[in-house]
């Protein structure tokens, strides 16, 4: 049976209060999230129960149970605390999936203190400008990251501690690196939980933004009511299910569901810390007897793309539950995993920006492939005219995806940025930025974003920080970044560049170009493809037109531009 039976009559009465009510929580009351995922469940009687199985590239594998994780967070909260962290200084998580990560987030939420994820493949320039913006106290990252923030530090001086969390003990350190090891360690068997509350600050996931820097959504601790609820209804965890969450916690994916979701509810779940290959994947799922998986469309792909025959190889029967986010779900790929795990994937859809799954299929309803399925419950949603924001109630027609702001899980402001977060509202309705349809039945079809954002194997990019690092090289006058089609990505990232006078078009120069700009982005915002130009399209008034350069890559008819002009 699944944990929500019937969709239609649980929206009728539905109310958070019943969420706040099942994890005892009183309003008024503290909240940690830090302290629900670890102290609490060791309290409900589960402490030997396994938290975390984990597997590292060459690195073998790792066990923690619940009371592992509760001593290890509360020994990185005390360390943390000793150090002087404050409650709201925002302390960035820059690491690899090793279970410092995990652990370590949950010791920062204890402490009452912000965390700040971010993937650790960013480049010097990504990570520079998010530590700015936030003025981040204090990083916790390993040794092979350490250069990145060397280049850097001159340039962060609120930046104090650098914690190195897997320092040999030999090799030298530089000025503001401290080496911790969580597991040499003494365990803290007592800490002191920092009494924060249902709006205090608990993270900050950076996103990107199709002009200026990249924004932080801002959340705060009764986001969990959101977020125990989702997991517990959309990917309906039971109590024996072992749960393998793809996504990287640097994205809130992967800290929403990949950590709060399911230690919340006293889950077992599994990180498997290596790159993709569909055959590591299989093995990983047959050996861990995976029971409920979330993943994205772009892995799916992936898979589907590795062949039938490779999959015949292995036994998935442990598999009970899939679910995507990140991307539209292609209907093929739904019936694919039917094929393959005898399974479809259930499409959920969300943002950073809500902090949990907002449309949905549910295990008890029927999906429609290629729809992102209903609301989740306490869940108003509108699709708005894009003129008017007025809501269309006509099932069938195109409009902005909005949502009456009052869940738990949204994002409470994009810190330092209030302005931007205010323009995300119109007429009482957060703005997703994404459009969509609605038919008869209710579902929701996802049709694309209504702003120059990529969404690249489900990572969202921003052409403007692209164009921006661009125009650092000595080359480059003019840039536009747009996506075009890829067949497993979905989107990738295309540069359109004009020259500098002095600087001609060759492979070299590509190749210059490319090489300075992956030491500032991640290797996920990399242009594909670099196409000079003469001259780029442009308003009357000068700016860019992207849509035109997009239109091209797509094969899409733009018509006549001049009505463009002056709407870019
Ligand atoms: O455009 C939508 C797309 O990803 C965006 C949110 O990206 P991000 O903030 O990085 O969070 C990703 C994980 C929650 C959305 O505005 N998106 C997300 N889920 C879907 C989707 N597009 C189509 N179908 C989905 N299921």
């Amino acid at each position: 049976m699944p944990n929500l039976q019937s969709y239609e009559n649980t929206i009728k009465n539905f109310s958070w209060a019943m969420v706040e009510k099942e994890l005892q929580y009183k309003p008024g009351d503290s909240i940690n999230i830090g302290s629900y995922c670890s102290d609490r469940i060791c309290q409900m009687g589960k402490g030997k129960k396994i938290a975390l199985l984990w597997e590292g590239f060459g690195e073998g594998e790792k066990k923690f149970t619940f009371n592992d994780i509760r001593l290890g967070s509360n020994t990185f909260g005390a360390f943390l605390r000793n150090l002087g962290i404050q409650a709201e200084d925002r302390i960035c998580l820059f690491m690899d999936r090793i279970p410092e990560l995990y652990i370590s987030f949950l010791g920062i939420l204890k402490i009452g203190a912000i965390a700040q994820p971010l993937f650790s493949a960013f480049g010097e320039e990504a990570l520079r400008v998010r530590l700015e913006d936030a003025q981040t106290v204090c990083i916790l990252t390993q040794y092979k990251h350490l250069h990145k923030l060397r280049a850097i530090l001159d340039q962060i001086p609120h930046l104090k501690h650098i914690i190195v969390l897997d320092h040999d003990g030999k090799k030298p350190l530089k000025a503001k690196e401290i080496p911790f090891s969580m597991e040499k360690a003494t365990a803290v068997e007592n800490l002191e939980i920092f009494p924060t509350k249902a709006e205090s600050s608990s993270i900050l996931h950076y996103t990107s933004g199709t002009t200026g820097k990249p924004k932080g959504a801002k959340h705060v601790h009764y986001s969990l009511i959101s977020q125990y609820l989702t997991a517990k209804w959309v990917l309906d965890f039971q109590e024996d299910d072992i749960y393998w969450c793809t996504a990287d916690p640097g994205w809130v994916t992967g800290t929403s569901y990949g950590i709060i979701g399911p230690w919340s509810q006293g889950i077992t779940q599994c990180v498997l810390n290596a790159g993709f290959s569909a055959d590591s994947w299989y093995k990983f799922i047959q050996k861990n007897k995976v029971s409920v998986w979330y993943s994205s469309p772009t892995a799916i792909r992936s898979l589907m793309k590795a062949g039938i025959e490779l999959s015949k190889k292995y036994d998935f029967s442990s598999l009970r539950h899939l679910a995507s986010v990140g991307e539209p779900l292609n209907p093929e790929a739904v019936v694919w995993a039917e094929k393959v795990f005898g399974k479809p994937f259930h499409d959920t859809y969300w943002q950073t920006e809500t902090g949990s799954i907002m449309i949905t299929n549910f295990p008890c309803m029927k999906i429609k492939p290629g729809s992102m399925g209903k609301p989740f419950p306490g869940i108003t949603v509108a699709l708005l005219d894009l003129k008017t924001y007025e809501p269309i109630l006509e099932p069938g027609k195109s409009g902005l995806i909005a949502f009456k702001p009052d869940w738990p899980a949204r994002m409470r402001t994009y810190w330092n940025n209030e302005e931007t977060f205010k323009g995300k509202f119109k007429n009482g309705w957060y703005l997703s930025g994404d459009r969509a349809t609605m038919d008869s039945d209710g579902y929701f079809w996802f049709l694309g974003r209504n702003d120059d954002i990529i969404n690249t194997a489900g990572h969202l990019v921003s052409p403007f920080e692209i164009e921006s690092t661009l125009l650092e090289h000595e080359a480059v006058a003019e840039s536009a970044v747009v996506s075009k089609p890829d067949e497993i990505n979905m989107e990738v990232v295309k540069a359109f560049i004009t020259l500098k006078p002095g600087y001609q078009p060759s492979k070299d120069l590509e190749l210059q170009i490319m090489n300075f700009m992956r030491k500032k982005l991640s290797p996920l915002a990399m242009p594909q493809e670099v196409e000079y130009m003469d001259c780029l399209p442009k308003t009357r008034s000068g700016k860019i037109m992207r849509r035109v350069l997009r239109a091209k890559e797509w094969g899409e008819v733009i018509g006549d531009t001049s009505t463009l002009d002056e709407e870019n």
